[in-house]
């Protein structure tokens, strides 16, 4: 099967900094790939990356083998990319029928215009209830989106991503701050984006049960560097994998 999205020896530096260090990965349709690694190892750097907002210094990104590398982020959103981020970002002072729809505008299959004056379409109304079933709270289209409680706008950045009709997503720690029932949502509708739409999932977590649970493939990332990669029994066995988590536990401790 072709990779949906493909790094091929990225590099990224910020000054004396390497946060990306020859990294290449693939990421298939319909799987959940994770990308871990100790704090500050270069995960989020490379989903900046992947969406343009950040520009590699070397090496080529491609999304269905056509290079992206140097696509601006709208383009790269418009292609199928979408993303979450580690703290959700949504449209401050807004309501949530405003913060939706914006995302609904990329897929051009329904249209912030249209969507405004009315002219939803069935369509989108019922896969909007269907993705907030899996969310597992309902919402007033009028509330501000700044009334939502935290883990609440998580899922519905998950959902506004999925409304776009992506074929890839990036999710930066989704589970980061939720409770127990939350994060069986967010995994429910991760799950859905990848088993039943066959979207690509590239979830960074640091909540190991999660990502040994959910992901079949896995990269590992130290210091901006793959360090192994693999399925979960392969990852968890390396012994490279040990030493930079028993490392941090070691640093944690003095
Ligand atoms: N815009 C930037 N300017 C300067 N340094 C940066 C920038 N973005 C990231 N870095 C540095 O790059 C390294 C990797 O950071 P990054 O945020 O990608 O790590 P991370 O793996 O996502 O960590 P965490 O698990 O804590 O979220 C860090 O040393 C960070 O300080
Ligand atoms: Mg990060």
């Amino acid at each position: 099967m072709k990779p949906v999205l493909r790094l091929d020896t990225v590099c990224k530096r910020f000054g004396g900094v390497i946060a990306a260090d020859n990294t290449s990965f693939s990421v298939l349709p319909g799987e959940i790939h994770g990308l871990i690694g100790p704090n500050g190892a270069g995960k989020s750097t490379l989903m900046n990356l992947i969406s343009g907002i950040y520009t590699c210094d070397h090496g080529n990104i491609y999304f269905n083998e056509q290079d992206i590398t140097q696509m601006p982020p709208y383009e790269r959103a418009r292609l199928g990319i979408g993303r979450t981020f580690q703290t959700p970002r949504f449209l401050q002072r807004s309501n949530i029928r405003d913060n939706l729809l914006l995302g609904t505008d990329l897929s051009n299959r329904f249209g912030y215009t249209s969507a405004f004056f009315g002219k939803k379409g069935d369509d989108f109304e019922s896969e909007l209830n269907k993705l907030m079933q899996y969310a597992g709270f309902s919402f007033d289209w009028d509330d501000d989106i700044s009334g939502i409680p935290f883990g609440q706008r998580k899922l519905l950045e998950i959902v506004r991503s999925m409304l776009a009709h992506p074929k890839v997503i990036l999710v930066d720690e989704p589970a980061a701050g939720l409770n127990n029932s939350e994060v069986d949502n967010v995994m429910k509708l991760l799950t859905v984006a990848a088993k039943e739409r066959g979207i690509g999932i590239l979830l960074i977590e640091h909540a190991m049960d999660l990502v040994m649970n959910f992901c079949e493939q896995i990269v590992v990332i130290n210091f901006g560097k793959v360090i192994a990669s693999g399925n979960p029994e392969e990852v968890s066995s390396n012994q490279d994998v040990i030493e930079a988590y028993l490392g941090r536990q070691r640093n944690a401790q003095n």
